[in-house]
């Protein structure tokens, strides 16, 4: 794992949007992964700088993202689609048809995570994924346990992962329990991979992931076995020694 540490957040922000526009720029029709949360935002913000200046056309891009809480209708504005919407997609030329994130909503999720693993194979498999980290080291809502899924599925959040995404709610109590991810297996099918980490609060984990071995208890750590993975980390997220 290539590791790349920088001085602030917007550093960080500009070294991951550098990557996703050299990836635009030599494969127009690229497959992008893409993720929510509070870090890549930052990044987002600066992709659409740079769409609006005429750097990177996304007009032949198709995105998959993630994750998706569940249920949450697409509309409601704490769902990752309305995220999605909010902080890239209606700032940059992308086709919106172009554009998926797994289903909230579906009846039968199984069916749907099934066919939302199909359309990336169908698409021609992820060409570069944008990662962040959860501080208890999962990656999508891949969450620490005994096993990990290879497709995308139906998921409990943990405690931690609650309590960690309740500051995007008005209370802990309505932040979902249960999401739709990627599984580790399409995330490891990505043919390139950049994880962002910001922040004190993602040291613990990102100490843990770099100076420990591979295993379960910290999804994360399945990247070290990846050929092409950047970690774009901010000073206070990386350990000095
Ligand atoms: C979001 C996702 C999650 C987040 C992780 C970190 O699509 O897949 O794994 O990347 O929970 O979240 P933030 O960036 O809010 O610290």
């Amino acid at each position: 794992m290539k590791i790349i540490v920088c001085e602030n957040y917007d550093e960080m922000s500009l070294k991951g949007a550098e990557i996703v526009k050299e990836q635009v720029n030599s494969k127009p029709d690229c497959i992008l992964g893409l993720a929510t949360g509070s870090t890549p935002v930052g990044l987002y913000a600066c992709l659409s700088e740079m769409n609006k200046k005429g750097d990177v056309d996304f007009s032949k891009v198709t995105s998959f993202n993630l994750d998706e809480y569940y249920p949450i209708s697409p509309e409601n504005d704490q769902s990752y689609r309305y995220f999605m919407n909010e902080n890239l997609f209606s700032k940059i030329n992308i086709d919106i048809e172009k554009t998926h994130v797994p289903n909230g909503m579906a009846e039968d999720p199984e069916k749907a995570c099934k066919e939302y693993d199909e359309s990336i194979l169908a698409a021609g498999g992820i060409d570069l994924q944008i990662l962040g980290i959860g501080q208890n080291g999962h990656i999508a809502f891949n969450e620490p346990d005994d096993e990990l899924y290879e497709g995308t599925h139906l998921t409990g959040l943990t405690e931690s992962t609650i309590k960690a995404n309740s500051r995007f709610f008005e209370k802990e109590e309505d932040v979902p329990t249960k999401a739709v991810t990627m599984g580790i297996g399409s995330i490891m099918r990505a043919k390139k991979i950049i994880i962002l980490a910001n922040g004190p609060a993602k040291l613990d984990i990102v100490t843990k992931l770099i100076n420990g071995g591979i295993t379960t208890n910290i999804p994360a750590s399945i990247l070290k076995v990846h050929p092409d993975v950047t970690m774009i980390c901010t000073r206070d997220a990386y350990p000095e020694n």
